[in-house]
């Protein structure tokens, strides 16, 4: 099989997640990197063998070669993704694209568009779409065993410490500087919504949500504006300290801790143990991840309801919620006529069916293989990254599920879904996603 090169255009925590592929799979090769914060550029460069000639501070550098691999891997912040992807795509790159693809409606559509015109193979990671649990939702609902969808709830728990990591001190806290909660979050879940029901499509569509508790007016008595220098820091739940310090300390520098270091899990530390720890608590002195969760610039929703009506009448009630014990473990409900699918994400997808009476529990068929690294989203992140290399191999874009028009499609649902919840109405699509006017 021809070997898939690939430039990593931004080598933060997604970046060198895609890229440790390489290490499992000889026919996949990073040749060059463009990242400008030093550390992690160094880290990545020394990991991957990249000779000095490949490695740049700035996509923007990178774009003046002429082409040099089959594919560049977009994991820059959200709203750095355009116009990257629409210059890559012009230099005719195939891309594997970290979601969201774009912030807005028009974004997607340009990237759509250049990814057409220049007839390149776009895969967007919506990495549940390759989750095994997910596939096989598909499967059973596509062969007709529990009859027609009548119904579907889905929730997504994004867990207390998790979502205080990210979106309240972290990268996705803020829509101005990066995106909506439902958008950065939930872009998964829609689309896996969007991707169980591709026989129909969304009419209508409502959503409420707010932002509770990570609030200045919810900061208790006698709270620091940092944990580092808090007096009740120990009795509370989103301690920096605890999240954070205590992590490193004992030597468990992944995610959520490589963040703070700008160090990544699958990178060799160049730094002890002891200088980890100590630059961890210089962070968490200085940096945003230190501040006290009800002192920061957060302003995204950390409890989000959308309820969609599909053409033909079917409802879905889909529930995004900030602070729950389970991190990021999608949970789902389908109601046919015949019979019903539960799952949970980290275990197999029940069957109950009306006639028999009997519950099968059904186990998706692609594991890891042993010893892989690519862990994330319970393996998903590998199903997606292999689908992409073999799909730019053979040419077969169908072993894309996430493509651009499924992706643009689900894209499209959650900026409807917005614009229901700021202006408090029911959004109308037409057949296309697109939000029929003045009906309210
Ligand atoms: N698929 C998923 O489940 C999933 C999970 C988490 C994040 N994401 C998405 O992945 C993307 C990246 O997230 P992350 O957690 O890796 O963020 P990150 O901040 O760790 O990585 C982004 C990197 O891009 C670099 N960068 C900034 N400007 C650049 C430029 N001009 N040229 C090259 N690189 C540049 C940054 O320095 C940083 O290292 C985001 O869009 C995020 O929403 C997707």
């Amino acid at each position: 099989m021809k070997k898939v090169t690939a430039i990593v255009i931004g080598a933060g925590n997604r970046g060198n997640n895609y890229a440790i592929y390489s290490k499992e799979c000889p026919d996949f090769e990073i040749i060059g990197v463009a990242e400008p914060r030093e550390r992690p550029r160094n880290l990545f460069k020394k990991f991957y063998e990249i000779p000095d000639d490949m490695v740049f501070k700035d996509w923007r550098e990178a774009i003046k070669l002429k082409k040099c691999s089959d594919v560049a891997i977009i994991t820059m912040q959200d709203r750095l993704h355009k116009e990257a992807a629409v210059a890559f795509a012009n230099q005719k790159y195939n891309l594997l694209l970290e979601k969201p693809m774009g912030v807005s409606a028009s974004e997607c559509e340009e990237i759509v568009s250049a990814c057409k015109e220049n007839d390149v193979i776009l895969a967007v990671c919506h990495v549940l779409r390759y989750a095994p649990q997910a596939r096989k939702i598909k499967e059973l609902i596509a062969s007709g065993v529990i009859g027609d969808v009548m119904n579907i709830q889905h929730i997504e728990p994004v867990g207390y410490w998790h979502y205080a990591h990210s979106y309240v001190r972290g990268n996705w806290r803020n829509e101005a500087l990066s995106s909506s909660s439902l958008l950065a979050k939930s872009c998964h879940d829609i689309d896996l919504i969007n991707y169980w029901m591709s026989h129909t499509y969304v009419d209508k569509v409502t959503s409420f949500g707010s932002l509770s508790h990570f609030k200045k007016e919810n900061k208790p008595e006698g709270a620091g504006s940092r944990c580092v220098d808090c007096s009740i820091e120990d009795k509370c739940p989103y301690s920096a300290k605890a999240l954070y310090l205590e992590r490193a300390k004992q030597g468990n520098l992944g995610w959520p801790v490589s963040v703070v270091t700008e160090g990544y899990e699958n990178v060799e530390s160049t730094k002890d143990l002891e200088d980890i720890v100590k630059d961890v608590q210089q962070k968490l002195e200085t940096g945003p991840y230190g501040r006290c969760v009800y002192d920061c610039d957060n302003d995204v929703m950390s409890q989000q309801v959308v309820n969609l009506q599909f053409k033909e009448g079917q409802t879905c009630s889909f529930t995004m919620v900030a602070c729950t014990q389970k991190i990021c473990v999608r949970s789902t409900k389908i109601f046919g006529s015949m019979g019903q699918l539960t799952c949970d994400f980290d275990g197999p997808v029940y069957h109950f069916d009306f006639n028999t009476k009997i519950t099968t529990p059904l186990y998706a068929e692609e594991y890891l293989p042993s010893g892989s690294k690519m862990t994330g989203h319970d393996g998903a992140d590998y199903h997606l990254i292999k689908a992409f290399v073999e799909a730019i191999q053979t040419g077969d874009r169908s072993k894309i599920l996430s493509g651009p028009d499924e992706t643009l499609s689900s894209h499209l649902l959650v900026f409807a879904a917005e614009l229901a919840r700021k202006e408090n109405r029911v959004v109308n699509l037409d057949q296309n996603g697109r939000p029929i006017s003045n009906v309210h």
